[in-house]
């Protein structure tokens, strides 16, 4: 796994916006897997200041994203349909029908998870996926125990997720208790990875994906078992391995 430890969120936030953009000018058909979260969003607002500023050309690209809450319309201001147009698609000239979330709001979710998994193997896998982490090392939603070979399924938020999420939403109350997400296993098919993390609030997780062991209980652990991981950390987020 590759480190690279960023002074701060701003550095962190040009520093993945411009591996996106190096990928996108290398090959404008590039397929890119995106996060939602708080994270990624000073990424998207990089991204799009450099496509006004160098007209970088996403005409060509798809987009596949990891996630989407269960029961939320994708016109819902919380959903992360909602989230990626108001953040990056909206902002930037990627076509709407090449860019892909799964749809929480169906009458079968079981068929969904098949459906968008039969997605990311037609367009993808991704060249280039980014990731967040949860303080549980979830990645997507993928919480602890699950398979690392699990496929797009249906997850059961745990309350610590529901909690950490709930400042996007007016009450815990209204934060959904399933989502569909990308399984491990469907992360680790995409060519090259890049997680960011950010801020002390991070640092234990760090500190377990970089000194732990590789297993079930710590998702992201996972990783490991995929020779083209970087690592984008600030120094908040990685104070406890300098510490060390
Ligand atoms: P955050 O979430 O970017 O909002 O901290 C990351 C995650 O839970 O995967």
């Amino acid at each position: 796994m590759n480190i690279k430890v960023l002074k701060d969120y701003e550095e962190l936030s040009q520093t993945a916006s411009s591996y996106i953009e190096h990928q996108v000018k290398k090959n404008p058909q590039s397929v890119l897997g995106l996060a939602t979260g708080g994270t990624p969003l000073g990424t998207y607002k990089q991204v799009v200041q450099s496509y006004q500023s160098q007209g970088i050309d996403y005409s060509g690209v798809s987009s596949l994203n990891l996630d989407e809450y269960v029961g939320l319309d994708k016109n819902d201001p919380q959903s992360y349909h909602y989230f990626m147009k108001e953040h990056l698609f909206d902002h930037i000239n990627i076509q709407d029908e090449h860019t892909f979330i799964p749809n929480g709001k169906t009458e079968s979710l079981f068929e969904e998870c098949k459906r968008y998994e039969g997605i990311i193997d037609e367009i993808g896998p991704p060249d280039l996926q980014i990731l967040g982490i949860g303080e549980n090392g979830h990645i997507g939603f993928n919480e602890p125990d699950t398979s690392f070979e699990s496929m797009t399924h249906i997850v059961d938020l745990e309350v610590s997720t529901r909690q950490a999420n709930a400042r996007f939403f007016n009450s815990f109350d209204d934060v959904p208790k399933q989502a569909i997400t990308m399984g491990i296993g469907s992360i680790l098919k995409s060519k090259q990875i890049i997680l960011l993390a950010s801020g002390e609030r991070k640092a234990e997780a760090i500190k377990r994906l970089l000194q732990g062991p590789v297993d079930e209980q710590f998702p992201a652990s996972a990783l490991h078992h995929h020779n083209q991981v970087t690592l984008l950390v600030d120094q908040a987020s990685y104070q406890l391995i300098e510490k060390e």
